[in-house]
């Protein structure tokens, strides 16, 4: 596979400052050296950053630095769907609002190609509030619901080429959600896997019924991975931590299962903060599940499933 690194140190999505270290760290943990060494081409094109823009003004008084993430969101929609036609974009984030790029990027892409997209959300939160349901204000709790054609991004955020079809959106991990995202949720046919289905059936069930959906389609699979998906206890280098999340061997058999699957065609890295990571480890790890995803296994020989 031809791996497009795209770094996209946004941070203004969050609350706080760090993330725009993100895309460093992960080349520190060795994320190119990692695909290379599983035989893949890696091109790095650097970081990208989107030229300077004027204020934008919204109704609801929370929200933080809209122009900053309606810059983000073009850059990387041109960004991913230029990449896309090249290999494999990997975009090394930057907080989860760089989605809103992605997912309209490779939704493009996929309606071109006039194959259904799908995407697969690990995450702790379904970040699904439009501009006028989020009350942080933080501009990463909104790039599903812009991705999925939620009303009230029309004018300020880039429209959408080809917005994303609920029934083709998988989330795992989910467990924390807001009011107005539960009831969004209760309303739409996403596919939800919190945490309490998770311990009930494990990963791989739940895991399974999704790539089969994909593959039967021909679709494209586009994966989103938030680092809070992660328990705290192994991945603290996030901003946004919820007890209770996937744990390490259940994060990687998630990869492990997608990489023999054969369907992933995108993928973002999201919320790294290395201001608040220990010494690496939450990097490395993400390297380590990246690796998983694109081929790293235990044995030279198929993992047995009976
Ligand atoms: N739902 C909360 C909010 O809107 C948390 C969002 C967290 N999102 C994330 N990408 N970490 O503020
Ligand atoms: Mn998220
Ligand atoms: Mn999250
Ligand atoms: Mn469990």
């Amino acid at each position: 596979t031809t791996c497009i690194l795209l770094g996209a140190p946004v941070q203004e999505g969050t609350g706080r400052l760090g993330c725009d270290m993100g895309p460093s760290a992960f080349r520190a943990a060795g994320l190119a050296g990692a695909l290379s060494e599983l035989g893949h081409t890696v091109l790095d094109r650097g970081n990208l950053a989107p030229a300077g823009r004027s204020e934008i003004r919204h109704g609801n008084p929370a929200i933080k630095s809209l122009a900053d993430i309606v810059a983000w969101t073009e850059l990387l929609a041109a960004a991913t769907y230029e990449a896309s036609a090249e290999g494999m974009p990997i975009t090394l984030g930057g907080d989860h609002s760089l989605a809103a790029g992605t997912l309209s990027g490779i939704s493009r892409r996929a309606a071109e190609l006039g194959r259904p997209l799908f995407v697969l959300w690990l995450d702790a939160h379904p970040d699904l509030h439009t501009l006028d349901s989020t009350e942080s204000g933080n501009l990463h709790g909104v790039p599903m619901a812009y991705a999925t054609g939620q009303p009230g991004f029309d004018g300020i955020f880039p429209p959408l080429a080809a917005p994303l079809d609920p029934a083709r959106i998988c989330m795992m991990g989910i467990r924390s959600v807001d009011p107005a995202e539960r009831a969004r949720l209760a309303a739409s046919d996403i596919a939800v896997h919190d945490m309490r289905a998770i311990d009930e059936h494990g990963v791989a069930a739940l895991l399974r019924g999704f790539i089969a959906q994909v593959a039967d389609a021909g679709g494209l699979l586009h994966v989103s991975l938030d680092v809070d998906f992660l328990d705290p206890d192994i991945a603290p280098g996030v901003g946004t931590t919820v007890p209770g999340g996937a744990t390490f061997r259940e994060a990687h058999l998630v990869m492990e299962m997608l990489c023999d699957s054969g369907l992933v065609t995108s993928l973002d890295l999201v919320e790294l903060n290395p201001f608040l990571d220990e010494r690496g480890r939450t990097a490395r790890l993400m390297v380590d599940l990246v690796a998983s995803l694109m081929g790293r296994r235990v044995l030279d020989r198929p993992t047995r499933s009976h």
